[in-house]
């Protein structure tokens, strides 16, 4: 899916050449990578960027950065990559798992249902691009007074409503690893709108480069934050050289994906199919359609057609790591890369998960296909995928 070219090349070239590879927020110099986090902030409309290392790292340090830890619930859908519940855990917090509905997002009412005095927070997942009901959940998320967290991983460049999602809660989080509308092989991005959490965003710096707390540079900044080992989560100025190019790429890809998206959309429904649909289809990125079928096996046996063209297709029931029965055994108290620090230890609160509290999940995800619109190479693989929606 990736568009490149020799405007990366030159990029990664021109650091490599520099030996400028590393990005110490502590040393006073410019870099790449300040000047990507400068990209994003123009093209997100954002006050804060924190590019790391990964994702699932983005929104780790975002969570301590905003006070989330042990004991606290973080409510997360059922569909989404197993880092979303990851990021939680590793800060000692609980993921609690919510229904999707038919959007392929969080359920709201079943949200509502699963709020208690300990939860601290949602996080929306913008899943395959599919754009969540972020007015329901900022309205809910208000009235409870608790946080607002989006997962945009997958969702580079979407909007709600006009507005950049990750953007739109408290703080984001963006990935752009394998599969990305944008990539630079490995890497993530905090993102934080709003001026009022400086602070937060001055606590995620150090996080994320424990040693920038010690150089000169941040020094003053830093001043009135108590000193604090963090993680070691900083991105490099090579895969930041990429990704600068690939953001400016970012546009140009999401109009082409948009246009084939909503095209296909309204094939799709000529034809007599019925398309799950996010939010705010404006927004969607377009990456992914989503087909209703009948029963599963009917999902199972339309899929075999899209994936004998060489599309990827097929319910996300089947998808490794995305479904929250995956992961349940990795959200035990006896699982944990260090045994006591797991997060179900330490709290007196006892949990447990079963898959027969997520058969709406089971329902809807059995009965999707999801095919991968990559045809921003190949036009002609959309046209034969347009004969078999046609039948
Ligand atoms: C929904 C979601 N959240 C978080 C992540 C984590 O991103 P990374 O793999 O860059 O850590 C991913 C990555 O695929 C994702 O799809």
């Amino acid at each position: 899916m990736y568009v490149v070219g020799k405007e990366e090349i030159k990029a990664i070239e021109e650091v490599v050449l520099s030996k400028k590879y590393f990005r110490y927020l502590g040393a006073n110099q410019e870099s790449i990578t300040n000047a990507c986090e400068k990209d994003w902030n123009h093209y997100l409309h954002s006050s804060f960027s924190l590019l790391t290392t990964s994702g699932t790292n983005a929104l780790v340090v975002g969570m301590a950065a905003f006070g989330i830890g042990p004991g606290d619930e973080i409510i997360i859908p059922s569909y989404t990559f197993v880092a979303t519940a990851s990021a939680i855990m590793q800060v000692g917090a609980i993921p609690i798992i919510a229904n999707i509905d038919e959007t392929l997002t969080l359920d709201l009412e079943d949200v509502k249902e699963k709020i208690s005095p300990k939860t601290k927070a949602i996080v929306a997942v913008h899943m395959d691009g599919l754009i969540c009901d972020l007015d329901g959940l900022k309205q809910l998320c208000e009235e409870k007074q608790i946080l607002l967290v989006e997962d945009a991983a997958q969702a580079c460049g979407g909007t709600y409503k006009g507005d950049f999602v990750g953007t739109i809660g408290a703080f984001g989080g963006f990935s752009f690893n394998v599969d990305k509308v944008i990539s630079c092989g490995e890497g993530g991005l905090l993102v934080i709108k709003d001026k009022k959490y400086e602070k937060q965003f001055l606590q995620s710096l150090v996080t994320h480069d424990t040693a920038c707390q010690y150089g000169q540079t941040l020094k003053e900044k830093l001043s009135d934050l108590p000193s604090f080992f963090g993680l070691s989560t900083r991105l490099n100025n090579i895969n930041a050289a990429m990704l600068k190019v690939q953001l400016e790429r970012l546009p140009h890809i999401l109009r082409e994906l948009r246009k084939t998206k909503k095209e296909l959309v309204q094939y799709a429904k000529d034809c007599g199919h019925e398309v799950l649909l996010g939010h705010d289809l404006e927004g969607d990125i377009g990456t992914v359609l989503h087909l209703k079928a009948s029963d599963p096996l009917a999902a199972i046996d339309f899929s075999k057609k899209i994936i004998d063209l060489g599309i990827k297709a097929g319910p996300p029931f089947l998808r490794p790591a995305h479904a929250c029965w995956q992961w349940f055994e990795a959200m035990e108290k006896d699982h944990y890369y260090v045994k006591g620090l797991n997060p179900y230890r330490l709290t007196d609160k006892d949990y447990s998960y079963k898959k027969q509290d997520f058969l709406p999940t089971v329902k809807v995800l059995s009965e999707t296909i999801r095919v991968e619109l990559n045809f921003l190479e190949n036009k002609n693989l959309k046209e034969q995928f347009k004969a078999i929606l046609k039948g």
